[in-house]
């Protein structure tokens, strides 16, 4: 039986989330939120660790001999154990605190790619990634006479693995791929990906940002090199992001911020590094928002990543079926069972900005734009489209509701 949420979980689930209780009013409207890949909801979990961390245990951490300060840190450090228990990493060394998925990338672009990256080497991406998995590779590349190569997607947006086969022939450094595309849905093979870019002698980045918050991650089992991912994402706070590396590669390489924190000992010659992971975490930390994270993961762990993956992917199944009933509707990416929760698409011509405005006069939340995919929207033929994302508090009836909006909004642009 495949494990998934009956209807009675959703409505507890959505008890914990205070915004549906409290931004239910727009015109006697209740919120539909369908922009979580842009970023989640908040369990009362996790608003009140953030809460609770300021009214009984602010203190820095790794600094002060006095109890406040211990409890700050042992928290801190919990929460590091959390997430590297939350994606089977084999320390909690191995997961360094940053803001985000894109600060991740950009730390492993700027200390790993300048070390390890040169003149005429090889770096692959796909056609589907988001821009905070292309630019810092830009930049590294115009700085190093490095190469980028984009795996092409078909015309299903699935991700051509031939052609990464191709790609794999020449004098590939580093292989950087989204685990699910955050427009059109795909989930990429990510650890028959990671074997055979290691065969090619190349190392690994996985971009986690949709992974982690929507599906089971062992990233011992996928075998990448690096994974990142943003804890805004899977219902943490702002501000808050993690880097899993293995052990010998961070400890290979060289600092990414110098400041306090990342030290040993520091002279006025020179400095010695500190640990994993302190060493990549220069100066105060996000010291509240690190130990809410690990209060998200506490709540995500207690319903069930498989509940939440299977979840997800019954409520694709219904939207992409309903959504047919739309005029002149066209929907990127691969068909529905072979999605996860993300959906985009245009009313022909009618501007994405139009339909989330139609979409926002019911209280229904959508994103239009290109998603920060701007290279993705070239590939489609298109300059934008619109994404309707969900999650574990989304119901049926409001993706009834999407599609009676689009109609509606079909109806207004003619
Ligand atoms: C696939 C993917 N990668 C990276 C990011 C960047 O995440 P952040 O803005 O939290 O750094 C996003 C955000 O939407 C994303 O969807």
């Amino acid at each position: 039986m495949i494990e998934t949420f009956k209807p009675e979980d959703i409505i507890n689930i959505r008890k914990d989330f205070p915004i549906f209780n409290n931004f239910d009013k727009l015109n006697g409207k209740k919120l539909i939120y369908l922009d979580s890949a842009a970023t989640s909801q908040k369990p009362s979990v996790v608003i009140d660790a953030l809460h609770s961390f300021y009214s009984k245990s602010n203190a820095n951490v790794h600094r002060g001999i006095y109890t406040l300060s211990e409890e700050a840190t042992i928290k801190y450090e919990e929460a590091h154990k959390k997430v590297a228990g939350f994606i089977n990493a084999k320390s909690f060394r191995e997961i360094v605190f940053v803001r985000n998925t894109t600060e991740a990338i950009n730390l492993v672009a700027y200390s790993w790619g300048r070390k390890n990256i040169g003149k005429g080497d090889v770096i692959i991406l796909s056609q589907m990634e988001h821009h905070s998995n292309i630019v810092p590779w830009q930049l590294l590349a115009r700085e190093k006479g490095a190469v980028i190569k984009y795996t092409e997607i078909d015309d299903k947006g699935k991700l051509r693995i031939d052609k990464l086969e191709n790609h794999l022939k020449e004098k590939v450094k580093l292989v950087a791929i989204t685990q699910m595309s955050n427009v059109l849905g795909t989930i990429n093979p990510v650890k028959e990906i990671t074997s055979m870019a290691h065969k090619a002698g190349a190392t690994v980045l996985i971009d986690g940002a949709q992974g982690v918050p929507h599906e089971p991650t062992d990233v011992q089992d996928i075998g990448c090199d690096f994974y990142a991912f943003s804890g805004h994402k899977m219902l943490g706070p702002t501000g808050i992001g993690v880097l899993y590396g293995k052990k010998e590669l961070l400890n290979d390489m060289p600092p990414f911020l110098g400041g306090g924190d990342m030290i040993k000992s520091v002279s006025f010659e020179e400095a010695r590094w500190n640990d994993l992971p302190w060493k990549f975490e220069a100066g105060t930390p996000a010291i509240a928002e690190g130990i809410a994270l690990g209060s998200a993961i506490d709540y995500l762990k207690s319903l069930g990543m498989a509940k939440v993956k299977n979840y997800e992917k019954e409520l694709a199944i219904y939207a992409m079926d309903k959504l047919r009933d739309v005029d002149s509707i066209e929907i990127y990416g691969p068909p529905a069972g072979e999605r996860g929760g993300i959906i985009s698409f245009n009313l022909k011509d009618v501007h994405p900005h139009d339909v989330a405005s139609v979409l926002s006069s019911e209280n229904i939340a959508i994103r239009a734009g290109h998603h920060c995919a701007q290279p993705l929207h070239d590939r489609l033929g298109v300059t934008a489209s619109s994404r309707a994302s969900f999650y574990i508090y989304n119901t049926i009836d409001e993706i009834d509701a999407l599609v009676n909006g689009l109609k509606k909004a079909r109806k207004i642009y003619g």
